[in-house]
């Protein structure tokens, strides 16, 4: 294929900030093909300096069972790097059973359309979704003002503030015990700072109890998984509602009727999240008994179930390799995307961090040394110093 054929595959629309691909009648049969094709695409994305909806034309197009490996990889890079969200549409069964069977993998949405005009509307419905994560941005969402926090000696924040925007994905770094894991700990009420002040939707607080906020909207992940190991998926799952559930008890006990439909409106709420983590085939499983990358996606679920306002991780990505690094990147950008949820994770690997995040704090020994987009951050040189020179 020459270069110009590939070219003309690609149409920027800028008004719907849309990059449009035509894989229209095309054969992508070997690595090489596949790769003279994404090259071009990420040169060009790359070279427009911001982020595109993709919009995939798979008519006619053939992907051979050699190449899909290569092109699913790709894909991925490319939708990290550079996507607000994809939408597909023309695929053959085989086709969508390979796209299918590769975002179960990838936890990508395969979000495939019959018609492009339905795949226009669906990228309209996600740009409204972004316009209005936006326009919420207004007024502060969440603010640490000079929050200082210590143990005995142990000086674990010294006067940090920072704010963080809703609908955006931030991200703590640091070395290890720069105060990190304690932040997030201020943050959702587990840790009582000595110093400043936390203030989420319009609501300053010193010290607030994990349950008040989680009521506010907050949940999160921990550093080392925290789920009930002997119990199934499902029942870990609805651990994440059980704040939301407002029959108590006796309530349970005399008012059978609104109790019953409460735990049914519990039930559905945790079937889509089911549905949307892929964990179907693991709902009735033990969690001990779950291989580490899944139990981090049941743990994701369980703060999920709580439909939070507020998402925060605490080094989501830790133990895992590349490949589940980046799945797990994808499904966050995925949440991000689909339900507007703002988050705010910690993450040691920097690649991840660079991908993913519209704004980084960067902590060191308890203090803020940087924050900003990751590259004012990547190119400052007090964070060069401190961190990026350090072996993480
Ligand atoms: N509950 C605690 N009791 C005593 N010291 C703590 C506690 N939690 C954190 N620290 C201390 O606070 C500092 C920052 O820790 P942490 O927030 O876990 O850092 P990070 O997550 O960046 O690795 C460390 O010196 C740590 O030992
Ligand atoms: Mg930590």
């Amino acid at each position: 294929m020459s270069e110009k054929s590939i070219s003309e595959c690609v149409v920027f629309h800028d008004e719907i900030v849309t990059m449009e691909v035509d894989f229209t009648d095309l054969t992508l049969s070997d690595s090489s093909t596949v790769d003279a094709f994404y090259d071009e695409i990420d040169r060009r994305l790359a070279a427009s300096g911001r982020r595109w909806y993709f919009l995939v034309n798979y008519k006619g197009c053939v992907i051979t069972p050699e190449a899909w490996p290569r092109f699913a990889e790709r894909g991925k890079n490319t939708n990290i790097i550079h996507g607000l969200g994809t939408v597909r549409v023309g695929a053959s069964s085989s086709t969508r059973d390979a796209i299918r069977s590769h975002s179960e993998r990838a936890m990508f949405r395969s979000n495939i359309y019959d018609s492009r005009d339905q795949a226009m509307l669906a990228l309209g419905e996600l740009r409204k979704r972004h316009r209005e994560a936006e326009g919420a941005a207004e007024g502060s969402f969440l603010r640490v003002e000079n929050v200082g926090l210590h143990f005995g000696g142990v000086k674990a924040i010294s006067g940090v503030s920072f704010e963080i925007r809703r609908g955006e994905i931030s991200s703590i770094i640091g070395p290890n015990g720069a105060g990190k894991s304690s932040m997030l700990n201020v943050i959702n009420g587990v840790y009582h700072p000595q110093e400043g002040t936390v203030t989420f939707l319009g609501k300053q607080r010193r010290r607030m109890h994990p349950h008040e906020a989680a009521a506010q909207g907050i949940a999160r992940t921990f550093q080392n998984i925290a789920l009930f190991k002997g119990m199934s998926v499902l029942d870990n799952l609805m651990t994440g509602r059980n704040l939301k559930m407002k029959c108590n008890f006796l309530q349970q006990a005399l008012y059978w009727g609104p109790a019953q439909r409460e735990e049914l409106e519990h039930r559905a709420k945790i079937e889509e999240v089911i549905d949307y983590l892929e964990i179907e085939h693991i709902r009735k499983t033990p969690v001990g008994r779950l291989p580490y990358g899944l139990q981090k996606r049941v743990e994701l679920g369980r703060a999920l179930a709580a439909e939070p306002t507020l998402l925060l991780l605490d080094e989501p990505m830790a133990g895992m390799n590349v490949e589940e690094k980046q799945d797990m990147s994808r499904f966050i950008l995925d949440v991000n995307d689909q339900f507007g949820t703002t988050i705010l994770l910690i993450e040691h690997d920097m690649g991840v961090v660079m991908d993913i995040s519209d704004f980084v704090v960067v902590l060191d020994h308890g203090q803020k040394i940087a924050e900003g987009t990751p590259d004012e951050v990547r190119s400052d040189p007090v964070v060069i110093r401190a961190y990026l020179g350090t072996a993480h």
